[in-house]
């Protein structure tokens, strides 16, 4: 069974001194929680402060983007072994924020990954429907798409090790979360297509977590659903207990 993985994504939240304190409160509140990946997503000027206030804890720091150039002349860009250095482990890409405000392509997220994965970053990898594609009935062909292009050339190993979040357009910050059965539904549909086209084992192996409008009390019903491995927490992660209550919660439901 695959380690449930509950990552906050804080988004454009939070500065250094909150972050440090959210991470002193909450790495006191998570001590004692075993058989659970857990993972804050600090905006970039936090995540050093971060990493060093979760130095020898239970929780990982991600950074929300990255480029895929190692360093050059690409003025506000910051690469992989940047982050690595302030003490990011995680990286998120391809975030619906960043396809639809900034340009991000399933390309761009191709190259993306693959720089992640040169500079020793995991990958959290986000794909989803839009409303008006979910009710032309073709959530199913967008995923395929996002899947077939965004994980073009990635080892079987890589596939293994990746974390794809599943977000649907319309459930993020709308208060709206799919339901369990649309949840499973789509996370279904990803895994198989993981199987078709890098093997049973790392599409058994990679983690497929739910994210949009997860919060407390609808954390438990998401993550027992088959194929739903944990959950990409936005608005709930930036309260320090109820974002410690979502991942008490996947732990129960998960076992
Ligand atoms: P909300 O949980 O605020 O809906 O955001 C989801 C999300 O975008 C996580 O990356």
């Amino acid at each position: 069974m695959r380690t449930p993985f509950i990552a906050g994504n804080w988004k454009m939240y939070k500065t250094v001194s909150d972050a440090v304190k959210y991470v002193k409160e909450f790495r006191g509140l998570v001590k004692d929680v075993e058989g659970v990946e857990i993972v804050l997503a600090p905006p970039f000027t936090a995540i050093h402060a971060a990493a060093e206030a979760a130095r020898n804890s239970n929780v990982g720091i991600a950074a929300q983007d990255m480029f895929w150039e190692r360093e050059g002349a690409f003025t506000g860009q910051v690469s992989a072994p940047m982050l690595q250095e302030a003490g990011a482990r995680y990286v998120i890409i391809g975030h619906s924020e960043r396809r639809t405000l900034f340009g991000e392509t399933d390309a761009t997220v191709n190259r993306k990954l693959a720089a992640a994965y040169a500079a020793g970053l995991a990958p959290i990898a986000c794909i989803g429907e839009t409303l008006d594609q979910r009710e032309r009935s073709e959530t199913f062909d967008v995923l395929d798409r996002q899947i077939k292009q965004g994980l073009d050339g990635l080892t079987a190993e890589q596939i293994g090790q990746l974390v794809i979040a599943y977000e649907p357009v319309w459930a993020i910050g709308t208060g709206r979360n799919a339901t369990p059965a649309q949840a499973a539904e789509a996370h279904g549909h990803i895994r198989k297509r993981l199987q078709q086209w890098f093997g049973p084992e790392p599409a058994e192996l990679c983690h497929l977590i739910y994210g949009g409008s997860v919060k407390p009390d609808n954390i438990r019903e998401l993550v027992s659903q088959p194929d739903v491995d944990g959950a990409l927490v936005g608005g709930a992660s930036l309260d320090v207990r109820g974002f410690f209550e979502i991942v008490t919660r996947s732990r129960e439901a998960a076992v």
